[in-house]
């Protein structure tokens, strides 16, 4: 029987997961079966355990049970510690479940790797103070951005998060009124604003001349912070998507020790986006 993964949110059914496990298990000569768990709201611990009783190997977390996996994980990495949220559960030979994070890695390798940022000595901006913002400030700041500030909506959200990473870099918090005349290489949206079509608030003066945003949901169609890009003059506009499967290629990493090539994946979700 093939070793058995799943994702597991709610709701699920949009999930690009299977599609990206099942090309790395191919190219990678696994024999392995991935598939989607519907969580239910009021008992996620309930699912996860049964699914792990019933020879499940690896599961990835997404909305909205990443914290509840994070407090479910018997041990965490390091990065899953300091995000608070955990995307990748894995048991261990001793039945312990384990609990990484691959977010923030998933964002660095798709912006230096895939796109050529170059992060090192960089002003980063980073929007948002929720849990998507929390999972990347840590590998943002090991991948030594000159500056990090995280602005948000609600400024003492983004002052409070920034101070508990404060003792590992240059990182700072803010409001959003408070970007105004501050000029940044890349601008990250991490905020949940593009669900409704909406971008957050900041000064049109933001963006450095040849800046890049970069904005962590992804759509079929360019995303609302996306387009704000394109109307403020960015060089380069750039959706999750990458992010999306370099997650994915981390997590599998861990799972089967063997890293999957991201690029024919990437290319095969965007010729068949719809
Ligand atoms: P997630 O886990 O996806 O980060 P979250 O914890 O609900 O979700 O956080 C959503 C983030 O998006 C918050 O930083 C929120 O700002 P507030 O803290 O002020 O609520 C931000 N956000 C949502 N809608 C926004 C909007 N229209 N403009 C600016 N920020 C917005």
């Amino acid at each position: 029987m093939p070793d058995r993964y799943a994702v597991i949110g709610n709701p699920i059914s949009h999930s690009k997961s299977p599609q990206i496990h099942a090309e790395f298990a191919l190219q990678t000569c696994q024999s392995l079966e991935y598939s989607r768990l519907l969580g239910d709201l009021t008992n996620f611990n309930g699912d996860v355990r049964q699914f792990f009783a019933n020879a499940g190997r690896g599961l990835n977390v997404t909305v909205p049970f990443k914290a509840q996996a994070w407090a479910l994980a018997d041990e965490r990495s390091p990065q899953a510690e300091l995000a608070g949220a955990v995307n990748t559960l894995t048991q261990l030979p001793n039945g312990r479940l384990r609990g990484d994070n691959t977010d923030g890695v998933g964002l660095v390798r798709d912006l230096s790797r895939n796109h050529g940022f170059e992060l090192r000595g960089a002003q980063v901006l980073l929007l948002g103070a929720g849990g998507a913002a929390r999972g990347v400030i840590q590998p943002l700041l090991e991948a030594s951005v000159a500056q990090l500030v995280v602005a948000n909506r609600t400024a003492v959200k983004a002052v409070e998060l920034a101070a508990q990473f404060a003792p590992i870099g240059a990182v700072r918090g803010c409001g959003l009124e408070a970007l105004a005349g501050r000029q940044f290489d890349l601008i990250i949206n991490a905020t949940s604003a593009g669900l409704s079509d909406a971008v957050p608030a900041i000064p049109a003066e933001c963006l450095t001349a040849g800046g890049w945003i970069y904005d962590m949901l992804y759509s079929d169609q360019c995303t609302a912070f996306q387009r704000w890009g394109q109307t403020h003059g960015a060089a380069r506009a750039l959706d999750g998507l990458g992010m999306l499967v370099e997650q994915a290629a981390e997590s599998f990493w861990l799972w089967r020790g063997v890293r999957p090539d991201t690029a024919p994946i990437i290319t095969q979700l965007r010729g068949t986006a719809a």
